[in-house]
């Protein structure tokens, strides 16, 4: 059985005054719930040090996340932040490969496929975002882009990398717009995503999750996590807000 995940990604938002905020919201929704889902959050990286010691206030086991890292360890590469220094600073899972960095920064499946490295090299566990655009989607592409993406960090990596991975199937339509991929659409690509992996290894892709995001909230989060592929999701704009987080987490349960 995989233990649902379900990861908050901040993007660029929040003051420090909202942080105190959200987090104080979620330290304390969490508290008075039981849950079973593994639950993740992922501010800027200047925020880091402040919510993980909000977080370590409270009694829960929400991990810090961030939302991306530079595959060197140190150097002279300004304006970057390596995974040796967000394991430092407490970060227990990494974002890598969303589509805004692929489109606005122009990533590369090469330099993400390094990134994936480096998060495992310092003991954390890299989400790995893949997902088509509008226009794939239509051109009946999506499988082939999707597992393309995936292939370049599987074939950097080695398939046993997977065993502390998490995949997160974004389609990019989705992603800030509301419009939802639906629960059939989304099964459809993660079971691709589980099966191109189980070709290697099927007990591998039987352990990994792979987690679904896009225009998540609280009143399609229980239909999508209900389908047999898909292992919980990765919230942005539904996530900066306590009650709506908590109520997307309780749906994993
Ligand atoms: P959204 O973003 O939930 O606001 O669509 C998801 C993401 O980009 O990870």
């Amino acid at each position: 059985m995989r233990q649902k995940l379900v990861v908050g990604n901040w993007k660029m938002h929040g003051s420090r005054g909202q942080i105190q905020s959200l987090v104080a919201g979620l330290v304390s929704g969490f508290e008075k719930r039981e849950h079973t889902v593994e639950i993740g959050i992922c501010p800027t990286n200047i925020h880091l040090e402040q919510v993980g010691k909000l977080l370590a206030t409270g009694k829960n086991s929400i991990k810090l996340g961030a939302q991306n890292t530079y595959f060197e360890e140190k150097g002279a590469f300004t304006g970057e932040v390596s995974a040796l220094m967000l394991a430092d600073m407490g970060v227990e899972l990494v974002i890598i490969g969303h589509s805004e960095r692929r489109r606005l920064f122009a990533e590369t499946d090469g330099l993400i496929a390094a990134k994936f490295k480096a998060i495992q090299a310092n003991g954390m566990m890299p989400i790995l975002c893949v997902g088509e655009s509008l226009e794939e989607r239509k051109q009946g592409v999506t499988n082939q882009i999707v597992l393309a993406q995936l292939d370049s960090v599987i074939n950097a990596a080695g398939i046993v990398a997977f065993t502390n991975a998490t995949i997160a199937y974004e389609p990019i339509w989705a992603i800030g717009t509301g419009q939802t991929a639906t629960p059939e659409q989304a099964q459809e690509v993660h079971c691709q995503i589980r099966g191109h992996l189980a070709s290697s290894d099927a007990i591998i892709a039987e352990g990994v999750r792979i987690i679904y995001g896009g225009s998540v909230n609280s009143s399609n989060a229980g239909e999508l996590f209900s389908q047999p592929d898909i292992d919980g999701g990765l919230v942005g704009g539904a996530s900066l807000k306590a009650e709506e987080f908590i109520s997307i987490c309780k749906s994993a349960d």
